[in-house]
This record gives structure tokens, C-alpha cells and sequence, in this order.
């Protein structure tokens, strides 16, 4: 089945993937399992979106009730799981109002047309944007050129005209980047794709300082982060600043398609009707299955295991690094870890998976960790086996 499956792929997909040889068909929790039966442990969590695990069933329960009563109906009518959504994101966050879209690259393109839209329209005549260098926000257009890494670029010029990039936690080049035309900043507060990047201390509230100093908005794309992820419900928790501007995806609909762009009421006025839209966006089976994983993350303790297993997860990476040499760095916070190797980490990522254990590598050299948040201490240990393991045969 496997060998056919592949096959077919190779056929009938464009091959814009690096795909591991794997055919995965169920999940459960922590676990997945493939088409000859053989399981694994999940610490990619499909990249920070099955923060509850494989097929929560809070989450499976909603869709199915849902599933059965309506599906889709456009957005020319109220739709009660979105409205349920928009307010459990907005009481548990700095946010008044909530644009929903299907994917971060969407979120995305929702707050870059939202600070444009503002920065033309009350700030007279300001459009451009400020990312950091080794950020990721998409693929689309806007988004690709949002992302401050030449590599997603190659090939797709021109990009969109209006966006400039600045060293990641220097405060110092923020400030001076900034030019009459600039509306907006947009960071992650941790940087994933980039190789799990933490803000200083002071970078988060440094930037918040000089964007209300300067007139500008900040932009915060918790699309990796947010939900959890952290320990918070938002990461921005963790550094007492936060936004005008959140953007939110991956794990917000327990595994279902779905992105979000939260904002303030002042600037979300600049939305009238007609100005922006996406048919699917809000759509009432991705906003119940989203209500039920928000109500998860809040009220199941999924947050303190999350704070709990993340400093246990922390603490047995640490113990390899005084074992391998060739570990550089482990970094994260809450359930986002990364592990920094001298090494490309493509091959450690394929034993691992040879041996049961599905993790991640990002920036070519960072091994990332990315379990469900509702991991348990043994499951724990078992990767740590699995990865020590794998790293003695390097
Ligand atoms: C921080 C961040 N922003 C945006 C995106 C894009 O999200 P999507 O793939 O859902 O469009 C990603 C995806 O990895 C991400 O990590």
C-alpha cells in the first residue's frame, strides 16, 4: 500500500514538498500510526498545529455535531460558532475584533491590508512595513515578501513594493528603519522557521515603545506561538507587551484549516464592509471545532502542563548537550524547543522517524521540538531515548 500510495503521489502531486517515506492514516493523542501499522511519537505536532494532540475528543465531538447541522454559509449571514470564537479570543485577549481567514499566510494578508488600510487612511498616507530578518509569514505574495529570508524569494520577483527588514532583537535598528512612510512593525515574538528565535527581555516592550513613540502600529504573528504553544494562550504573555495587530492559525481550529486576525476596535473601524473577505473564513465547521479547542486549551490545564512539560523537556535536551558535543544551543519556551547542531539536521530527523519519533528540523541546523501540549513525562522520556539513540550513531 505504501509503495503504491507513493507512487501515485509522485504521479499526480506537484512535487513542491520534501516528503519523509511515510504514509500516515490515524492518530491519537501523542501518536500516529502509518499504513503497515507501525506508531510513532508525534513531537511535530504537523508544525505547532495539533497542540491537543492527534484527534482531541472535545474537538472531534464538535465537528461531528456540527457536521451534522451546517457546514458552510457565507459570511452575508451570522454564523453562531464564529461569533463564540471571535469572543473567546477576544475576553481572553488585548483584542476587540476578529477577522477570520483559513491559514496564517491568510491572517497575514489580513493585517498587512489592515495596517495599510490605516496607515493610508488615518495616518496619512503611510503603507510601509517593517519585518525582521529571519522571519517566516507565508507564501502568498504579501507574505513571502513579509518574510525576511531570501531563500522563500528566489524566483518569485518582483515582490510586493513597501516592505523593509531589520536584525531581529536590535531595538536600535527598528528606531532608524522607520521612516516617514512606515505604518507598521511585524514580528513573531519568537521567531520559528527561523530557528527558534527568543526576544530579549527588553526587545518585545522596546519595540512597543518606539511604535507608540513613532505613531505606528505593532504586529505581532502568533501564528507558530500563539494558542498555547509558550505556556500562555498568547505568547506575547510572556513579555508584557502586547499589539494592535495578532495574527493566529495552526493549531486555533484543533487541527482544522483555519487563521485569524485579532485587533483593536479603533483600528478595526478601517474595515467597512466590502474591504476585505474570504468565502471559507469563519466558516461554522472550522469555528466549532475551533470554540472546542480554545475551551480545551483553557480548561483542561493544558497550559500549566504545557509550563511544566516544557521545563522537563528543556532539562533532558540540556542533559544531551553534555553528551554530544556537537550541540550548540537548546532554546524555547513552553513546548517550542530547539535543539542547535553544527550540522544540517535533515538526517537525525529521518532516523528519528526510522525510529518512531517524528520531529522537525528548521534553519537547516535546528532540530525542532514541537509535542503536543497535553504530553505526558513518559511520552517525554521515550522521545529523549529515542533521540539519544539516534544521536550516539552520528
Ligand atoms: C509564524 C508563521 N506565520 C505564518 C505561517 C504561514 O501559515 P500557513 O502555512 O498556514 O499559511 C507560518 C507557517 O509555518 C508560521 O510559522
Amino acid at each position: 500500500m505504501k509503495k503504491r500510495l507513493i507512487e501515485q503521489l509522485q504521479k499526480h502531486l506537484i512535487n513542491n514538498y520534501n516528503r519523509l517515506p511515510v504514509v500516515l492514516v490515524k492518530g491519537k493523542g501523542c501518536r500516529v500510526w502509518d499504513s503497515n501499522d507501525q506508531q510513532y511519537l508525534d513531537f511535530a505536532s504537523g508544525i505547532a498545529v495539533n497542540n491537543l494532540g492527534h484527534c482531541h475528543p472535545r474537538v472531534v465531538r464538535a465537528i461531528q455535531a456540527q457536521a451534522k447541522k451546517l457546514i458552510h454559509v457565507s459570511n452575508f449571514y451570522y454564523i453562531e460558532p464564529q461569533i463564540e470564537l471571535a469572543r473567546l479570543l477576544t475576553d481572553n485577549s488585548f483584542a476587540d475584533r476578529v477577522f477570520f481567514g483559513n491559514s496564517g499566510s491568510e491572517a497575514n494578508e489580513a493585517a498587512i491590508k489592515l495596517a495599510r488600510k490605516y496607515g493610508n487612511e488615518v495616518l496619512g498616507g503611510k503603507y510601509e512595513i517593517i519585518t525582521a530578518y529571519g522571519s517566516f509569514h507565508g507564501r502568498t505574495i504579501a507574505t513571502v515578501t513579509a518574510t525576511g529570508q531570501e531563500k522563500f524569494h528566489t524566483g518569485f520577483q518582483p515582490l510586493l513594493s513597501g516592505f523593509k527588514y531589520i536584525p531581529f532583537n536590535d531595538l536600535e535598528a527598528a528606531r532608524t528603519a522607520i521612516s516617514p512612510k512606515t505604518c507598521a512593525l511585524m514580528v513573531e515574538p519568537i521567531q520559528g522557521e527561523g530557528g527558534v528565535i527568543l526576544p530579549s527581555d527588553i526587545y518585545l516592550k522596546g519595540l512597543k515603545k518606539i511604535c507608540r513613540e513613532k505613531g505606528i502600529l505593532l504586529i505581532y504573528d502568533e501564528v507558530q506561538v500563539g494558542m498555547g504553544r509558550t505556556g500562555r494562550l498568547f505568547a506575547y504573555e510572556n513579555y508584557g507587551a502586547p499589539p494592535d495587530i495578532m495574527t493566529l492559525a495552526k493549531s486555533l481550529g484543533g487541527g482544522v484549516a483555519i487563521g485569524a486576525m485579532l485587533t483593536t476596535e479603533k483600528l478595526a473601524r478601517s474595515l467597512t464592509p466590502g474591504s476585505h473577505a474570504s468565502t471559507f473564513g469563519g466558516n461554522p465547521l472550522a469555528t466549532a471545532a475551533g470554540v472546542a479547542a480554545v475551551s480545551a486549551i483553557l480548561e483542561d490545564g493544558v497550559l500549566e502542563n504545557c509550563r511544566k512539560m516544557g521545563k522537563y523537556l528543556h532539562a533532558q535536551l540540556t542533559g544531551l548537550r553534555n553528551r554530544f558535543g556537537f550541540i550548540k544551543d537548546i532554546r524555547g519556551k513552553g513546548l517550542m524547543i530547539g535543539v542547535e547542531i553544527e550540522f544540517e539536521g535533515a538526517e537525525i530527523v529521518k532516523r528519528c522517524l526510522e525510529k518512531g519519533l517524528l520531529i522537525n528540523c528548521t534553519a537547516g541546523k535546528v532540530l525542532r521540538f514541537l509535542p503536543p501540549l497535553i504530553v505526558t513525562k513518559k511520552e517525554i522520556d521515550e522521545a529523549i531515548k529515542t533521540v539519544t539513540r539516534v544521536l550516539s550513531k552520528i
